[in-house]
């Protein structure tokens, strides 16, 4: 549905996009994801075809921007990360505003109008005062406004930036609404957690590059090593964390964790503050995390819980980037 080959986009003599290519299926929720500046409104205007780019390819339903903007335009739904305030209209007053600037039929306006309001939960605001919303209203107005015409793919520039956590959360699940629905969404954020869990993709963008583009678990997949810092690491072999509590009536976390550091898949074993052991094995595909239980068992340790060391996404993506993605 959207595609680009190699996209480069200068402001003077700033690379705002540095040889971007990406692709974006159909019904896929693409979470575009970077810093400030990094390049994603950039992107997407070129994309909406309100920039032109400086070389390379941007494609919407196969359409080229350069040559198909005005069908495009009628394809896409494009919310700008700075929405324009229209005083002195109504809730549905600036729906029928823009269902008239996109031609949608003057028989359908109403049909599609309370359609969108409903969707975007906004039927009980329908009379009120643009500006008298909430930023969360204001938020799903825009989403409502791109709408009207019913494209098949939606640009969302920061769709959820400044919104409280319940304004954020009705955001997410309008967004999951729109991709049941079919749609194809490219969303943007700095903030990578407000977007992740619910995307089926995400690409990371910094300075104008793109660093990551696929699924969050292959993501997490290939920061999990890296990010659990293991100096002790076995270069080339893959390792995970595993963190074990014992029961109190075991003996010595020390002790037990003496034992544990035998075994050659272990390549480091930490007490923690807390008591509870942190081990670093190398990742053996077939053999598991049997052979753990055993030795604590032989040891006559009991074991409270055992479980992978949590990956905060936060923290796998600082890794996985230069640094700069906050
Ligand atoms: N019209 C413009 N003129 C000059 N520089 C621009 C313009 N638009 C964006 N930039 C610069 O291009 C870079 C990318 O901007 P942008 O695409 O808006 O980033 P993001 O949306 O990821 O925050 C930034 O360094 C920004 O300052
Ligand atoms: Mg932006």
């Amino acid at each position: 549905m959207i595609s680009t080959n190699a996209l480069t986009k200068k402001f003077g003599s700033l690379m705002a996009l540095d040889n971007l290519t990406l692709e974006i299926g159909p019904g896929e929720l693409f979470g575009f994801i970077g810093p400030n500046g990094a390049g994603k409104s950039t992107t997407m205007k070129i994309l909406a075809c309100l920039l032109r780019q400086d070389s390379g390819q941007a494609f919407v339903c196969g359409k080229d921007v350069r040559k198909d903007a005005d069908a495009i335009r009628r394809l896409i739904g494009y919310m700008p990360d700075f929405l324009g305030v229209y005083d002195d209209l109504t809730v549905d007053e600036y729906l029928q505003f823009f269902a008239a600037a996109f031609s949608v039929p003057r028989a359908r306006r109403r049909v599609i109008i309370d359609q969108v309001l409903e969707l975007t939960d906004l039927t009980e605001k329908k009379n009120a005062m643009v500006d008298s919303l909430s930023r969360g209203m204001q938020q799903r107005l825009g989403i409502a406004r791109v709408l009207i015409h019913e494209p098949q793919v939606l640009l969302l520039d920061e769709p959820a930036s400044g919104l409280d956590p319940r304004a954020r959360i009705e955001m997410r699940s309008l967004l999951i609404e729109l991709r049941s629905m079919g749609k194809c969404l490219m969303v943007s954020s700095h903030i990578l957690s407000e977007l992740a869990e619910m995307c089926t993709s995400i690409g990371i963008i910094e300075r104008g590059k793109l660093l990551y583009a696929g699924s969050i678990q292959d993501a997490y997949a290939k920061v999990r090593s890296a990010s659990l810092d293991i100096p002790e690491g076995r270069p080339g072999v893959a390792h995970e964390r595993l963190v074990i509590t014992l029961h109190p009536s075991s003996p010595a976390a020390h002790t037990i964790a003496e034992s544990i550091r035998t075994h050659q898949r272990v390549v480091a074993v930490r007490v923690e503050p807390s008591g509870a052991l942190a081990v670093d094995i190398a990742t053996e595909a077939d053999a598991g995390h049997h052979f753990l239980i055993e030795i604590i068992s032989n040891s006559g340790g009991r074991i409270h819980s055992f479980a992978p060391a949590e990956i905060r996404l936060e923290d796998a993506f600082l890794k996985l980037t230069t640094g700069a993605l906050q």
